[in-house]
This record gives structure tokens, C-alpha cells and sequence, in this order.
């Protein structure tokens, strides 16, 4: 207390003695100049005494002061290089000149493209993180740490985003009330469904499992990417408990006469449930989280039973190998699985491309590309995409509140998974971009991103659009032309420039008929497909058929699809796809499902 008076006094008495500090010159020469962001074109500032920086623009294709200079090669790319919203208009439209392309060499040439110009974008090895705003060996070895695509904004800047904005941001709990929270169900444009909302979930929370006990910015899934943790565990004692240490299988438990993932009884892991949950009835499953969701709990069955129905191929293959050699084996071909099922279908999807997308790691063999992949924080903000939650859950007739629906153990088993896939393949999933589309029950998940964002100093939305090779915004109205929000953000934040990460793509204006904005894509793109191929598994040393048991194992993961994965692993095969069915597929529901098990 005493000392805090006095160091007031002792302010108030330089003050007098130096009026120059209410001038612009004397407050800058206390700001750190790093603050204000200068170096363009990811050069990197470098602070000297108080009030010098230098950036550091090597290799960027920009000099001078603060990398804005551009070499020759990057005016003329600057010239040529067309714009993302164009490509995407391209991609997404002359459904002619894709069906003539698709047939062509010109499909992987354009695949290949892709896949570059889009991992390029991120470096590799990786740099940032939440502590260090500089390269050091710290960052990156320890593995806890989510890595970081730009660095923290200096913590004794003037501003929270450095110097752009007001000296305080909005209220986190106004903002999503605001301007995130839905009033009426917005379905999306696309038609995206539960299935892949689920999938979108289920598929990510292998990588994302933030991790705040051990600090913010930290993880729990040191692999970085797609090891399919949330089928086998984040760590060998944990896949210890749920294999069944016979024929490389995992462990389950028969439910009127369908395979479910084990109880805890079985399995002894920890699993997140509620109090009172007795263990016979809890789940054992790799995720910790999946109790939560009957969604999470359908795609941990469908995984659960193809594991061991690869074990059983591959056992009649190899009759000698023992269980430590088919479970690894399997292991590979699953992770193989869902990489093929992300880029052929998911993303496929996602993209709305017309360009068919393909999954075949030899395109990159000649490209300059590096094998390996930290997760970034930023890409965990990104992902948070719970508009695609509906108000309610119509199963068979049924419609489920939330309150039904959430840790509710029995509507997995009840319904059984052919009703749950066909279910959910049919409902309409929420819009995730354009604003005000996320259920009440939700909103407070959002919150928490903003807040986590805020103490861990996440830069603002425009610099990330640099940062991703996109023009930087110039105003809310040109962000989105939708006057409520514009004029709402610019209330809140003052000036485009202050604009946070998480909002900007949430709130960003979205292309026409399409889930989200120009930045989502623009930004998700290249940490997903850096991800996905960055995998050892695409790398040319693993990339063989000895990796996955032989030719047959290698054509499992060649083959695999959405549908394969469910109805391979069912009686029936109901409606399962990431769209809700067209009029015609929904009509002729019954013909349509012999149709698909004549092309598995
Ligand atoms: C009703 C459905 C859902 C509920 C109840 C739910 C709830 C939650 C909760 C409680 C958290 C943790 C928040 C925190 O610790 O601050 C979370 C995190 C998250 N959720 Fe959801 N969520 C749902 C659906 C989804 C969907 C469909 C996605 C789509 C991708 C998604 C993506 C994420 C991501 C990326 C995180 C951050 C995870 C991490 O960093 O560990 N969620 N969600
Ligand atoms: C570099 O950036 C600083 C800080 O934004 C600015 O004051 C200065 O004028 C810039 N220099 C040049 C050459 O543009
Ligand atoms: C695209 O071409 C591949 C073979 O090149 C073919 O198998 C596939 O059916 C084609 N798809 C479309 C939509 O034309
Ligand atoms: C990573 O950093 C955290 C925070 O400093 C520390 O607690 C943890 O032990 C480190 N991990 C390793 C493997 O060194
Ligand atoms: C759980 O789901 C079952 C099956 O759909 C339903 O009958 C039951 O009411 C639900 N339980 C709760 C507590 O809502």
C-alpha cells in the first residue's frame, strides 16, 4: 500500500519536472517499439535499448526498415499472383472444366499445388509459443506447448493488441451475447449434418486437448497430430488398459448382441463423467471427453469395431504374428483411414471445391516438404466451431433436448448405431460464420476462447490476415457489410485494426452459400493439410504396403470411406454421408441404401 502511494508521488513529481512526457515524443520513447508491430512480411523485430528495434527481414522478399520494400521476384508475384477469393471462386464454380480436369494429369498437378502452396504457409520446424516470443531451444523441444504461427504481443504494450484499439477490450460475456449467441437456428448453406459435425469433434479432439492444469497454452497430446489418441490413449498405460492383449485387438463389451467400447469396470481408465456415474455403466474409451457426447460415443464404436475388424484381416494374413505386431500394424492402418476419409471427404466437403481432392502422399515426393507437425494454438481457437450445434437432436422419431442428450450413457446403446448414423447424417448442422448462430447451451465455450485468447495475448485478426497472405481489412464495413454487426464492433473495438482473432472469423461477412468466410478457410486450410501430410506415415519411408501389413492392408487405407467405415461395421447400412440427403436421396431412402452396399 505504502509503497504504491509513494511511487505515485514519485510520478507525479517527474511529471512536473518534465512536461514533455504529455508530448507524443517523450510517451513513445517508453513504449516498447515492437508494440507497434512494424516488421511486415513475417520479418521479425528485434528490440535494442528502449526505444530501438531493428526487423530482421531475411528471406521474407522485402527490405528496408520494416520489410516493406519488396525484392523484384516478390513485385512481380505481387503482379501475377491471383487473388484467394478468386481461386476459391474457380474452384468452387465451371462444374464442366473440373469434370473435364478431374480426368486429367492436370487434377494431381492442381492437388499437388494445394497441398504446397498451403503447407508453405507454415513454418516447419516450428517457432512461437506462449512464453517465447523469440526462437529458442525451449519452444521448440518441450512438446507440452501448443506452438504459435506469430509471437504474443509484447505484455507492456499501451494496448492489448499492441497500439491499435482502446485501452480496454469489450466485455467477453457482452460480445457473445451480442453478436455470437443465436437467435434462430441458421442452417448451413452447404449442408453439412451432425455427421460431420461429430466427425469435426471427434476427429480434432485428438490434437486439441488443451491442457490448463500444467498452464495456458499447453497440451495434453504430444503427438502433435493424427496418432488416433482418441481411440488408443494419450499414453502407453492408458492404451495398456484398453487393449485386450490378444490377436493386436482392443478390448469391448456386447450390448444386445452389437460390440460398444468396454465399461471402465473392463478397462480401468479415467474418463470426465459426471458425479454418480458408477463405472459399469461409464464407457472406456482413448478420449477422456467422448462420455460427453452420444455423437463422440458413435464414432468411438465405428473406430472401436474397425480396429479389430482390421485385426482379424490382417491375423488371417500373418497368422504368425503376435499381438504386440497387429495392433501396431493396425494402429497405422487406422490412422491411414482417417487421413484418406479427412482429404477425399471431409475436407472435400468442407472446401465445397469442385476439384476432386485426392489423398496420395507420393504427389509431395519431389517437392521440398518437411515430415512432422506441432499443433498451434491458434488452429485450437480456429476450431471452435460449436454454431454447427443444432437446438435439439430428432432421432427415430424422437427429439432430444440437450439436457437429454449431454452424458445421457443410455442413447448410444438404445438407439444402436445404424439409427444414430442414419440420425444424424439427416439433420441440418448450424451455420458456423456470419455471427449470432451458436446455441445458448454453448456460448459459454466461446466465452472461455475469448478469454483463454486475451491472456495469452493472441494478435489481432488483421495481422493474422497478413500473416496468412491476405489484405488486411481497412474497416467493419468492409468486413462485413451486414450493418448491425459492423456498427456493433465498431462500438466495441473501436478500429478494424483491434479486431480479435476468434471474433474476426466468426463474425467475418461469409462467401455466398458457404459455411463460413474467406479467412476461416484461408487460415484452417494450411494447418490442416500441413497435419494431415506432415504424418509419418506419408512420408516415403513409411509410405509403402510392409507399413500396413501387405497389399491388403495398404488397399484398406486406400479404400477408405465414410460409408465403408460405417457399413462395414453394421448390419444395415442407413444414410450416412457429412450433407444432408438430397430430395431424392431422402425419398428414396430405401433403394438408395442398396445402392450404397453395392458399391462397398
Ligand atoms: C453440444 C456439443 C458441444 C459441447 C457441449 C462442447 C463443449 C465444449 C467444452 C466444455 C469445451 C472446453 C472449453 C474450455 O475448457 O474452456 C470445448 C472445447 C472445444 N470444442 Fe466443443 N463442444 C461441443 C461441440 C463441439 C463441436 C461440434 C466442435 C467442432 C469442431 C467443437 C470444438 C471444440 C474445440 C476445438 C475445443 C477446444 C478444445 C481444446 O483446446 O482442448 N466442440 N467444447
Ligand atoms: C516503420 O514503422 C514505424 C512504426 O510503425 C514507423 O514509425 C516508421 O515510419 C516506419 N518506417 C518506414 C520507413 O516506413
Ligand atoms: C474423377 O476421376 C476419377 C479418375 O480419374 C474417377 O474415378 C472419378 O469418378 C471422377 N469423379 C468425377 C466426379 O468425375
Ligand atoms: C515443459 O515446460 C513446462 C513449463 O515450463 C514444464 O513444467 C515441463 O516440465 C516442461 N516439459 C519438459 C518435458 O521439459
Ligand atoms: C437418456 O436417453 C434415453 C434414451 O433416449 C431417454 O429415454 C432418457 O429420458 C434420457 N435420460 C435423461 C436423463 O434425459
Amino acid at each position: 500500500m505504502r509503497s504504491s502511494v509513494l511511487g505515485s508521488v514519485w510520478t507525479l513529481l517527474l511529471l512536473l519536472q518534465e512536461p514533455a512526457c504529455f508530448g507524443d515524443e517523450a510517451a513513445s520513447s517508453t513504449v516498447n517499439p515492437c508494440c507497434y508491430l512494424p516488421c511486415q512480411h513475417s520479418g521479425v523485430c528485434v528490440r535494442y535499448g528502449e526505444d530501438k528495434y531493428e526487423c530482421d527481414c531475411t528471406r521474407t522478399g522485402y527490405y528496408g526498415e520494416n520489410c516493406t520494400v519488396p525484392e523484384l521476384w516478390s513485385r512481380v508475384r505481387q503482379l501475377i499472383k491471383p487473388s484467394p477469393d478468386m481461386v476459391h471462386y474457380i474452384l468452387t464454380h465451371f462444374q464442366w472444366l473440373w469434370d473435364i480436369i478431374n480426368h486429367t494429369f492436370l487434377r494431381d498437378v492442381l492437388m499437388r499445388l494445394v497441398l504446397t502452396v498451403r503447407a508453405n504457409i507454415i513454418p516447419s520446424p516450428p517457432t512461437f509459443n506462449s512464453k517465447y516470443s523469440y526462437l529458442s531451444w525451449e519452444s521448440y523441444y518441450n512438446l507440452s506447448y501448443y506452438t504459435r504461427l506469430l509471437p504474443p504481443v509484447p505484455d507492456d504494450c499501451p494496448t492489448p493488441l499492441g497500439v491499435k484499439g482502446k485501452a480496454g477490450l469489450p466485455d467477453p460475456e457482452l460480445l457473445v451475447e451480442k453478436l455470437l449467441k443465436r437467435r434462430t437456428f441458421r442452417p448451413d448453406p452447404q449442408g453439412s449434418n451432425l455427421m460431420f459435425a461429430f466427425f469435426a469433434q471427434h476427429f480434432t479432439h485428438q490434437f486439441f486437448k488443451t491442457y490448463n492444469r500444467m498452464g495456458l497454452g499447453f497440451t495434453k497430446a504430444l503427438a502433435h497430430g493424427v496418432d488416433a489418441g482418441h481411440i488408443y490413449g494419450d499414453n502407453l498405460e492408458r492404451q495398456l488398459q484398453l487393449r485386450l492383449h490378444k490377436d493386436g485387438k482392443l478390448k469391448y463389451q456386447l450390448i444386445d448382441g452389437e460390440v460398444y467400447p468396454p465399461s471402465v469396470a473392463e478397462a480401468p481408465v479415467k474418463m470426465s463423467y459426471p458425479p454418480g456415474v458408477p463405472p459399469e455403466v461409464q464407457m472406456a474409451i482413448g478420449q477422456e471427453v467422448y462420455g460427453l457426447l452420444p455423437g463422440l460415443g458413435v464414432y468411438a464404436t465405428l473406430w472401436l469395431r474397425e480396429h479389430n475388424r482390421v485385426c482379424d484381416i490382417l491375423k488371417a494374413e500373418h497368422p504368425t504374428w503376435d499381438d504386440e505386431q497387429l495392433f501396431q500394424t493396425t494402429r497405422f492402418i487406422i490412422i491411414g483411414e482417417t487421413i484418406k476419409i479427412v482429404i477425399e471427404e471431409y475436407v472435400q466437403h468442407l472446401s465445397g471445391y469442385k476439384l476432386q481432392l485426392r489423398f496420395d502422399p507420393t504427389l509431395l515426393f519431389n517437392s521440398q516438404f518437411q515430415y512432422g507437425n506441432r499443433i498451434a494454438l491458434e488452429f485450437s481457437q480456429l476450431y471452435h466451431w460449436h454454431p454447427l450445434m443444432p437446438d435439439s437432436f430428432f432421432i427415430n422419431g424422437d427429439e432430444l433436448s440437450y439436457t437429454q442428450f449431454l452424458f445421457n450413457t443410455s442413447v448410444l446403446t438404445h438407439y444402436g448405431v445404424e439409427k444414430l448414423v442414419d440420425a444424424f447424417s439427416r439433420q441440418v448442422a448450424g451455420q458456423i460464420g456470419g455471427g449470432q448462430n451458436i446455441n445458448a447451451v454453448v456460448t459459454r465455450v466461446a466465452v472461455g476462447a475469448i478469454k483463454e485468447s486475451r491472456q495469452l495475448r493472441i494478435q489481432s485478426f488483421n495481422e493474422y490476415r497478413k500473416r496468412f497472405h491476405l489484405k488486411p481489412y481497412t474497416s467493419f464495413r468492409e468486413f462485413n457489410d451486414n450493418e448491425e454487426i459492423a456498427n456493433a464492433l465498431e462500438e466495441l473495438y473501436g478500429e478494424i485494426d483491434a479486431l480479435e482473432f476468434y471474433p474476426g472469423l466468426m463474425l467475418e461477412k461469409t462467401r455466398e452459400g458457404a459455411i463460413f468466410g474467406e479467412s476461416m478457410v484461408e487460415m484452417g486450410a494450411p494447418f490442416s493439410l500441413k497435419g494431415l501430410l506432415g504424418n509419418p506415415l506419408c512420408s516415403p519411408e513409411y509410405w509403402k504396403p510392409s507399413t500396413f501389413g501387405g497389399k491388403v492392408g495398404f488397399d484398406l487405407v486406400n479404400s477408405a470411406t465414410l460409408k465403408r467405415l460405417v457399413c462395414l461395421n453394421t448390419r444395415t447400412c442407413p444414410y450416412v454421408a457429412f450433407r444432408t440427403p438430397t430430395e431424392e436421396q431422402s425419398h428414396t431412402g430405401k433403394r438408395d441404401s442398396n445402392v450404397l452396399t453395392d458399391e462397398l
